[in-house]
């Protein structure tokens, strides 16, 4: 059970579309209750606030946006939820999160004619709170397709999402993404939940043995 003084965790799923996301972030958040964890889950983009809007506008192609426009869009909509992240987190409380900063990242990086790079596109990212772990749900993207297509938003393309998972592959790669821990999703749906839990409940007793606060990106 969790006491005031102790922390709540940060998780982030991560993955392509059609990766299982919605429905693994639902089993941990329950798994989790059920361990008597106070639980709040979340997902980027939030289209429910005004900056949430004009991206969900975007994403269904009723309006344009210049890439790094959209992009910083997609980084304020992270940044108007921070302090409520932080707040809830001291407090106790632990975020499970579908999708966050890395999606912000290699969307923007995966366009076709890409105007800015991995690099530029994590810029905007430095500070928000850092999750304690990303949970990457990998699949191929074609396995991803037979689990009955994508949807009809922008971006849900197969040539897109064969770059994403590129992209994905390189940001894990890299020095600073140090929480990324990769799952494999093509997996049936309870092997992948008892793997999630494992993780998270590891994540917990490492950060409850050091008594790690949270970091920023
Ligand atoms: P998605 O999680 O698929 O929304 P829903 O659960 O409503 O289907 O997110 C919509 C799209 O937005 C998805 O293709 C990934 C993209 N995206 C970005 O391009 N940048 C971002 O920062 C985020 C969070 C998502
Ligand atoms: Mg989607």
């Amino acid at each position: 059970m969790d006491t005031p003084s102790h922390r709540g965790l940060f998780v982030v799923f991560e993955g392509l579309d059609r990766s299982g996301k919605s429905t693994q972030s639902a089993r941990l958040v329950r798994n989790l209750k059920d361990q008597g964890h106070q639980v709040r889950h979340i997902s980027f983009p939030d289209r429910t606030t005004p900056i949430g809007q004009m991206i969900n506008s975007y994403l269904k192609g009723q309006s344009q946006q210049e890439d790094h426009v959209i992009h910083l869009l997609f980084s304020a909509n992270r940044w108007e939820a921070a302090e409520s992240i932080s707040h809830d987190i001291a407090s106790g409380t632990t975020i499970v999160c579908d999708r966050y900063y890395y999606s912000g990242c290699v969307y923007s990086a995966a366009k076709e004619n890409p105007s800015l790079s991995l690099e530029w596109a994590r810029r905007p990212e430095e500070g928000l709170p850092r999750p304690d772990v990303c949970l990457f749900l990998d699949i191929s993207p074609e396995k991803a397709a037979e689990r009955g297509g994508f949807g009809h938003e922008r971006y849900e393309q197969s040539e897109m999402q064969k770059r994403v998972r590129e992209l994905f592959l390189r940001l894990r790669s890299s020095p600073d993404e140090n929480d990324f821990v990769t799952v494999d999703a093509g997996q049936p749906a309870d092997v992948v939940e008892k793997e999630v839990l494992q993780i998270v409940v590891k994540t917990r007793e490492s950060i409850d043995a050091h008594r790690s606060s949270l970091r920023s990106v």
